[in-house]
């Protein structure tokens, strides 16, 4: 997969070259261009906003540099079938889920258009779509001072989900929110050496060798977990998916949050 990142700080996507990503990178799976919208803007200032139309707080970023450097790069490649598809990441855009990362894991090229100040100029998007599939997406119900951090959580979570950059290919069925199987239910807890740490013992089942009773104990836990943390999912279970156990496990008072008793 290719992957070209416009912004005014290509320094913030310096992790790109770390860790999963940048072994992606090695290997040649992944194919990262980080590129500096001042780039592609004419004036001497190297200006990339200005005051927004309507008034209001904040500046805008202006459409000249973008459009520059989207024709710019998109250039560089094909159109058609293999064209790339342009995020904008924005705390207005729509939710990015697994799913998402999903969808965006199976295109053969991505441009990030990272903004900064209270976003770009509308026109950029409108424009884009006439040529590409545009898709303005949010990581969360917070904001961030600019797109770039939204960028790294994006390509990573697309990048884990490309074929040969895990080493487990299982690794990425079981995840919480993977869909198909236990979609919307979170994982639970997990456990390794010593057998007891600190005057605690792991939980007697995982050592029993009863895959069995391992699997259901699991399922309790991930039940638990996620009627804690994330009523919501809850509620968005296939109840033809819920076996009599799974059923008592819910019925249970929530656990506390307390994690000091
Ligand atoms: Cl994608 N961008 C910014 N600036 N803030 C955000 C966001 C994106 N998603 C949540 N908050």
């Amino acid at each position: 997969m290719r992957i070209d990142i416009v912004t005014i700080f290509p320094g913030y996507l310096t992790p790109l070259g770390v860790s999963l990503l940048g072994k992606a990178r090695e290997r040649g799976l992944l194919d990262v261009h980080v590129h500096d919208l001042r780039g592609w803007t004419t004036d001497v200032h190297r200006s990339v906003d200005d005051t927004p139309y309507g008034g209001g707080p904040g500046m805008v970023m202006k459409p000249e540099p973008w459009w520059a450097a989207i024709s710019a790069v998109t250039e560089t490649g094909a159109a058609g079938p293999d064209a790339p598809v342009l995020v904008i990441p924005t705390p207005s855009g729509r939710p990015f889920t697994q799913r998402v990362a999903q969808q965006l894991a199976a295109q053969p090229w991505l441009i990030l258009a990272c903004g900064r100040y209270e976003g770009i100029d509308a026109r950029v998007a409108e424009r884009a779509s006439e040529s590409m599939q545009v898709e303005e997406l949010s990581i969360g119900d917070y904001v961030l001072a600019g797109g770039e951090v939204a960028s790294l959580v994006i390509v990573e979570a697309v990048t884990r989900l490309l074929p040969g950059v895990l080493g487990n290919a299982d690794s990425v069925v079981d995840d919480s929110f993977a869909a198909g199987t236990m979609s919307t239910l979170l994982e639970g807890p997990v456990y390794t050496k010593p057998a007891e740490w600190a005057g605690r013992a792991v939980p007697a089942v995982l050592q029993s060798g009863n895959h069995a009773a391992i699997a259901r104990w699991r399922r309790d836990q991930a039940l638990r977990r996620t009627a804690t943390n994330r009523p919501d999912l809850v509620e968005r279970l296939d109840p033809d998916e819920l076996d009599d156990r799974d059923h008592e496990v819910l019925a249970e008072p929530p656990a506390s949050d307390d994690h000091s008793s």
